[in-house]
């Protein structure tokens, strides 16, 4: 029988040969995955659940994650609601300078801009009024000084208003409608201001800050060229028998309308408790007139218009 040599120097050079593969494909992986965005993720110190949510979004956001501190808020950042990529930096430095503050509040305030002084001067733009009733006018955003020139302005007749009583005709009709719905009901609407000039909005204001103070002023007035007024968009209802701004809220007819002025095309704009997003005092007779579309879908929102309009019209 033949004698089978066993040549064990092959056989060393064979595994070796088969380690050093081994190692190449190891080494190569290694090298490939530490060019993973979860490598990188894992470096700066995220855990495995946030990775696998970073891992939906798009990579230019991931570099943008790569490229801040590590930080163990950005989560809850990115998965609120409201949340806008372009305000990634506010949103990170407002919540560094206001922990106790929710993140649903701290998105909404950065969206709305309140995380800068009322009209801060390097914040304040001309509104954009090509939007017409979608318009958004607040302390941040202003009208330009000939805008109500071309507005059509009628008259409003004497049982709909006591105070000032102009009017643009489109919110007219939309109010004659709502006014005879709720008459119907037994209640009465009246108007104590709709449409007001550029001067009658200076005057309100320098009034209110003459007698009151700046602080009371600007709670409950706009500033000339700031105030939804001046839009003919906005109207201040009331009922003879809830005339004043303490009472009206204890009225059928501010209930009436909160339920049902969307359906019109109006939307109470100065809710309670919001004053840090709108600037201003609840005012529970200011009713803004958006069309019946956008006020059905703002009243669904249960946002306020600031808040609505950064984030699903201005983007
Ligand atoms: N009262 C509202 C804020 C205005 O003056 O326009
Ligand atoms: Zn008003």
């Amino acid at each position: 029988m033949k004698k089978v040599r066993i040549r064990y120097d092959r056989i060393i050079i064979l595994v070796l040969i088969i380690c050093l593969i081994v190692f190449l494909i190891l080494g190569i992986k290694h090298i490939i995955y530490t060019h993973t965005y979860e490598y990188k993720f894992l470096n700066k110190g995220y855990d495995i659940d946030t990775i696998k949510y970073f891992e939906t979004l798009e990579n230019d956001k991931k570099d943008y994650i790569l490229s801040i501190d590590y930080n163990e808020n950005l989560i809850n950042i990115l998965k609120e609601k409201y949340f806008m990529w372009k305000n990634i930096d506010k949103y990170i430095a407002y919540y560094n300078e206001n922990k106790d503050k929710t993140m649903e509040d701290v998105i909404a305030i950065v969206n709305v801009n309140a995380n800068y002084d009322w009209y801060d001067s390097n914040i304040v733009k001309e509104t954009d009024t090509s939007l017409n009733e979608a318009m958004l006018v607040n302390k941040f955003n202003y009208l330009p000084t000939n805008y109500s020139d071309n507005l059509d302005i009628v008259d409003i007749k004497n049982w709909y208003a006591f105070g000032e009583r102009k009017i643009i005709k489109t919110v007219y009709e939309k109010y004659i409608e709502m006014y005879n719905d709720a008459k119907k009901e037994g209640l009465n609407l009246v108007i104590s201001s709709a449409y007001r000039t550029n001067s009658e909005q200076e005057q309100i204001y320098k009034e209110r800050k003459d007698t009151k103070g700046l602080e009371y002023a600007d709670s409950y007035a706009a500033r000339p060229l700031y105030s939804e007024h001046e839009t003919g968009l906005a109207l201040d209802v009331f009922t003879p028998e809830y005339p004043t701004i303490e009472s009206f809220e204890n009225s059928n007819e501010y209930k009436w309308l909160i339920d049902n002025s969307y359906k019109y095309g109006f939307i109470l704009r100065y809710p309670k408790d919001k004053e840090y997003l709108t600037g201003y005092k609840y005012e529970s007779w200011h009713f803004r007139y958006l069309g019946i579309d956008l006020a059905k879908k703002v009243y669904e929102s249960g946002l306020t218009y600031d808040e609505y309009y950064a984030y699903y019209i201005e983007k």
